[in-house]
């Protein structure tokens, strides 16, 4: 009787075991011997991008963000519209907004030329995230390798699934719950807002309506953002104030001081359950860079496709 009892146990933890581990088939020197210099390929040119325009190292981070969350890691961000499916660069979060596809399109030139077929598309999005946060400054950390590449993309998994800048903390909680992340995982990689900028459409209606904003931050923003829907709708503003090139944990004190540029940011300190953990990452770098690290891996591990799955595309844009 109890050793049936133990028997059915250990057949569940090897069941749940198992379960876990079909997403551990990425491992981070999975292109060790089938493309040794992939590191050294993708990372001068990733250099020379950022060094012609800083802004390219958040875009390329957000890139990646914005595939994981849509049917996982699979470089569906990057595929264009076809005559068989619309693409998600035209969804809500992306339209007028995404970009860094050239950038990916002149790295997986020169990977095709180093190892020509092998590498995929959503890894060399996953590699050129994490180079583009050491290029800025902040944290490295090893990018576990061999996910394929989608044959189809989802505007509508796109329009559903990215969170949007008027979401409350509730819903962003909801929505990267549904990845399978943890609400301090979430505060954590939303740390990401410590680079990059933002459009006046995404941000209008908070330095106008909102009271939870520092007035003068507010008056600043509002200098170069018109209340009129419309008219500078594109015009652009940091997502950290502070230092708006530089992957560090300013994006966290600007939050204290009610400085948050989205309406999303600001409600990581609103007097909610994720307020102390913006205080300490305001407080500690250190802490935060390593919290950052273990969930964007996390991210990184979101249903990828693996072994015969999908495909390792010849053009990014593209299936083959
Ligand atoms: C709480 C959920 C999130 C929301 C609602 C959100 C929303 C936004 C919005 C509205 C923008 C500006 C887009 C524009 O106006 O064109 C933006 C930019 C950005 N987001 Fe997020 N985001 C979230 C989480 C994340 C995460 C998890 C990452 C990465 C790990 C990330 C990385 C970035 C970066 C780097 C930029 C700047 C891009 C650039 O300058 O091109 N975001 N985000
Ligand atoms: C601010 O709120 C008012 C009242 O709801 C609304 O009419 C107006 O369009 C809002 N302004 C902005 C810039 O969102
Ligand atoms: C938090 O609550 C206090 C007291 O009710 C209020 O004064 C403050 O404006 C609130 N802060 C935010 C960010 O909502």
């Amino acid at each position: 009787m109890a050793s049936k009892a133990i028997l059915g146990l250990f057949t569940l933890a090897l069941v749940l075991l198992l379960v876990r581990n079909s997403s551990a088939q990425l491992s981070t020197n999975y292109y060790s011997s089938s493309c040794p210099n992939l590191f050294s390929t993708v990372k001068p040119v990733l250099q020379s991008a950022i060094s012609s325009e800083k802004r390219m190292g958040a875009s390329i981070l957000r890139l990646f963000f914005h595939d994981c969350f849509v049917n996982g890691c699979d470089g569906s961000v990057l595929l264009d519209d076809t005559a068989t499916f619309t693409g998600e660069k035209n969804s809500n979060a992306n339209k007028n907004s995404a970009r860094g596809f050239d950038v990916i399109d002149n790295i997986k030139t020169a990977v095709e030329q180093a190892c020509p077929g092998v590498v995929s598309c959503a890894d060399i999005l996953a590699i050129a995230a994490r180079d583009s946060v050491v290029i800025l400054g902040g944290p490295n950390w090893d990018v576990k390798l061999g996910r394929r590449d989608a044959r189809t993309a989802s505007l509508s998994a796109a329009n559903n699934n990215i969170p949007q800048p008027t979401s409350d903390l509730s819903t962003l909680i909801s929505m990267f719950s549904a990845q399978g992340l943890s609400a301090n995982e979430m505060v954590a990689l939303v740390g990401a807002h410590t680079i990059g900028q933002a459009r006046c459409t995404s941000f209008r209606a908070r330095i106008y309506n909102e009271t939870d904003i520092d007035s003068s931050f507010a008056k600043t923003r509002q200098s170069n953002c018109p209340s009129t829907s419309g008219s500078g709708d594109n015009n652009l503003a940091p997502l950290d104030l502070q230092t708006p090139t530089t992957f560090d944990n300013n994006y966290y004190e600007n939050l204290i001081y009610l400085k948050g540029l989205l309406h999303s940011d600001q409600q990581l300190y609103s007097n909610g359950s994720t307020d102390s953990l913006v205080k300490t990452y305001s407080m500690n770098p250190t802490q935060f860079c390593s919290d950052f690290v273990a969930a964007i891996i996390k991210m990184g591990d979101i249903t990828p496709l693996t072994g015969s799955q999908g495909e390792i595309r010849k053009n990014c844009r593209k299936i083959n």
